[in-house]
């Protein structure tokens, strides 16, 4: 049985009271929440990490950061390293991301180079797939796919591979509104499963939970948490907001499969 993930990314927003604030909001609107149900994650920037870790202290709701370097430490200006990170209060963190891969050079080799490095230091990997509109136009949605999945897992174990999370993230419906069909994420959610099951074996594959992320939603959580390969959700967006994501996190933790 997979548990649900449902994980905000709260990209360069939120000052480090705006940040205090919102956690505290959720923190109100989720106490009533299964937590055996499902896994909270929240993303904020750097800077309001340590703050909101002291927010969420004694709930089930866990820290996450947004990106990482693959050093331990070392003359290497503007970096973060996993060992920050833990510090801080972090137990997860985004790789990845189709911005960081847009706009900051990142690459599959550095999202491998970064996946070893929080694997080692005990964080979880939630590692970012996904076409841009232009490569779903041209059929070329499950090569990329399959590049990016390959590329950023190379020398990664089985054993490795259950403590990550993949996220499916189509670049085209990500802060658009335009959001993947329940049954377009269902087909990349399987054709990713598979992959799996070819690298690490079935038993893995079943595991491993693949989040959707792309304008997700309140009004589009809940179909597109019934299908059999989507494990949950990666928000920007709709999780700057309290009542907004706990709606998310709410609806999510209702679908039974
Ligand atoms: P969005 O962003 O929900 O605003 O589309 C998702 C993401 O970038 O992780």
């Amino acid at each position: 049985m997979r548990k649900t993930i449902i994980a905000g990314n709260w990209k360069m927003y939120k000052t480090i009271n705006e940040a205090i604030d919102l956690a505290n909001g959720l923190k109100r609107e989720l106490f009533k929440l299964d937590f055996a149900a499902v896994e909270v994650v929240l993303c904020p920037a750097f800077t309001a990490l340590s703050e909101v870790a002291e927010v969420l202290n004694e709930t089930d709701i866990q820290l996450g950061a947004q990106d990482v370097y693959y050093q331990d430490g070392g003359a290497f200006t503007g970096e973060v390293s996993p060992l920050m990170l833990k510090d801080a209060g972090c137990k997860f963190v985004i790789i990845g991301h189709s911005e960081r891969r847009q706009f900051f050079g990142e690459t599959n080799e550095t999202v491998n180079k970064k996946i070893k490095a929080s694997l080692k230091h005990g964080l979880t990997p939630i590692i970012c797939v996904g076409e841009n509109l232009q490569e779903r136009e041209s059929d070329n949605t499950f090569k990329v796919i399959q590049e990016h999945i390959k590329g950023s897992l190379v020398d990664i174990s089985a054993e490795e591979m259950l403590k990550t999370v993949i996220a499916y993230e189509p670049v085209w419906a990500i802060g658009t509104g335009k959001t993947a069909t329940p049954e377009q994420a269902q087909e990349v959610h399987k054709y990713i499963r598979d992959l799996l099951s070819k690298m690490y074996g079935k038993e893995t594959a079943d595991e491993i939970r693949i989040q959707y992320g792309g304008s997700v939603k309140p009004e589009n959580i809940a179909e597109l948490m019934g299908k059999p390969d989507v494990d949950g959700a990666l928000v920007g967006g709709a999780s700057l907001k309290a009542d907004t994501f706990s709606q998310i996190v709410t609806k999510a933790s209702e679908v039974i499969k």
